[in-house]
């Protein structure tokens, strides 16, 4: 193993601009994790942190898994880096077409990127880019939803709905509009799995395409559980009437399974799990265990050939310098080979009841105004503090770390969402932890 690292003596004068961070709060009392294995994180001082959530959402194999580590270093040191631009390796297309075996049958065509932030980008642009290669090039307009994240570039800022994402940033893309949300607690509160209440909100897209005229409008973009906006499950129906509406007026549909994707729902994709096909869905996180940063769209075999039908030269005007780079492709199918050889792409439905039920147990606990699960996600909603929005889940969020379990806050909303190796005793530590700690605050 690696020397550990040092403990820094002075964050608050490090060079590092920390990213969705309180950076003054956060180097005055910092939280350091030094070491990763399993479902566990070590802090630079040793002590064990339980991680509630992949990471960030992304460590679906759990941390430091042989295969993945041994893949990595094996590439690295055979071949560092080549490029995909008018050149190719071989790794990148073993990995695209290993990646085309596990995604719903008609999705035999993958797009590298580096993050769900480009993954989000990207997918918009081949959209665009579609239907004007099918001759709808007068369809420019791309709809996004409330709450919805589709990461911090232009376009995906512009589609997402999180309003503090967005309004220090200018103007953005033009022709963008948004549905509401379908978060409805007033009906749906405490609901176990897909909420009953709330498939008409997918008739907001119908009232869109009248206001904009559905022959403008190229794609439509959702997550088919709203992740970082504090876990939204589609009410019933919701998905398929969305689905419905976008064929109905040939427009794109696309997914956003960043966070959903590879297993996290039971199935590979949500795609799957619920039964609803998108036309373009795009991935990132899980896809190589979080190990090597990376992303892909996965489109249709429609789309791709749309693309491919005029005179011969470069077909799509798009592309990173790192897509499909080599350690991020030894990563995903060390990633792949762990997730096949343990069964983690549907294990989590074999959890999922018990997952349900330990998260449920805690309705009645004072402060929380409401529970919601899918797949190995939970979300815990907590009353604001008045005057005060987002302190008390803050608040629990660092006793629960001092207790030794890593959980997550968005606003007043803790969100849990473990590596898939999880066993039961420990979701009931996490859930015992997330009890304890939004008890102990004010
Ligand atoms: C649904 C979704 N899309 C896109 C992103 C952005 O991914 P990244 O941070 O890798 O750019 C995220 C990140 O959490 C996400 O949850």
């Amino acid at each position: 193993m690696n020397k550990p690292a040092e403990i820094p003596t002075d964050l608050e004068r490090s060079a590092f601009w920390m990213p969705f961070t309180a950076n003054r709060q956060f180097k005055k009392a910092p939280r350091l994790l030094a070491r990763a294995e399993g479902m566990h994180y070590w802090t630079p001082e040793g002590r064990q942190v339980l991680d509630g959530t992949a990471g960030l959402w992304c460590v679906n194999a759990g941390h430091c898994r042989p295969k993945i580590v041994e893949a990595v270093q094996r590439q690295v040191a055979q071949m560092d880096f080549a490029p995909t631009f008018q050149m190719g390796h071989p790794i990148a297309f073993e990995f695209a077409d290993r990646l085309a075996k596990i995604a719903p049958p008609g999705f035999s065509r993958v797009f590298f990127t580096n993050s769900g932030s480009e993954s989000a980008d990207t997918a918009l642009k081949i959209a665009l880019a579609y239907q004007r290669a099918r001759g709808e090039g007068h369809r420019f307009k791309l709809i996004g939803r409330e709450r919805g994240y589709h990461g911090v570039n232009f376009g995906g800022m512009a589609v997402g709905g999180l309003q503090y994402n967005k309004r220090v940033f200018g103007p953005g893309v033009a022709g963008v509009d948004h549905m509401r949300h379908t978060h409805d607690l007033s009906r749906n509160a405490f609901s176990r799995g897909q909420p009953a209440h709330g498939a008409e909100y997918a008739e907001e897209l119908e009232r869109l395409c009248a206001l904009h005229d559905p022959s403008t409008i190229a794609a439509v973009i959702v997550e088919p559980v709203a992740g970082s906006a504090g876990v939204l499950v589609p009410p019933k129906g919701y998905l398929e009437r969305l689905r419905e509406i976008c064929t109905k007026y040939g427009i794109v549909l696309i997914f956003d399974e960043v966070i959903t994707g590879f297993g996290r729902m039971g199935a590979p994709f949500a795609s799957q799990r619920f039964n609803v096909m998108p036309d373009i869905f795009s991935t990132a996180k899980g896809l190589t265990n979080g190990t090597v940063p990376m992303g892909a769209v996965f489109t249709r075999d429609s789309i791709f050939e749309a693309f491919m039908q005029g005179p011969d030269g470069i077909e799509l005007f798009h592309g990173y310098t790192y897509s499909g780079h080599p350690l991020a492709c030894a990563a995903g199918i060390g990633t792949l080979d762990t997730y096949a050889e343990e069964g983690l792409l549907t294990r989590a439905s074999t959890l999922e009841r018990y997952w349900e039920d330990a998260a449920h147990a805690l309705k009645g606990t004072r402060h929380i105004i409401d529970i919601r699960n899918s797949g190995l996600i939970a979300a815990i909603e907590l009353e604001p503090r008045p005057g005060a929005p987002g302190k008390r889940a803050y608040e629990a969020f660092v006793k629960a770390f001092e207790s030794g379990v890593l959980i997550r806050v968005t606003g007043d909303i803790i969100a849990v969402s473990p590596p898939l190796i999880i066993e039961k005793a420990q979701i009931d530590r996490i859930f015992d932890c997330v009890k304890q700690s939004v008890q102990s605050v004010d």
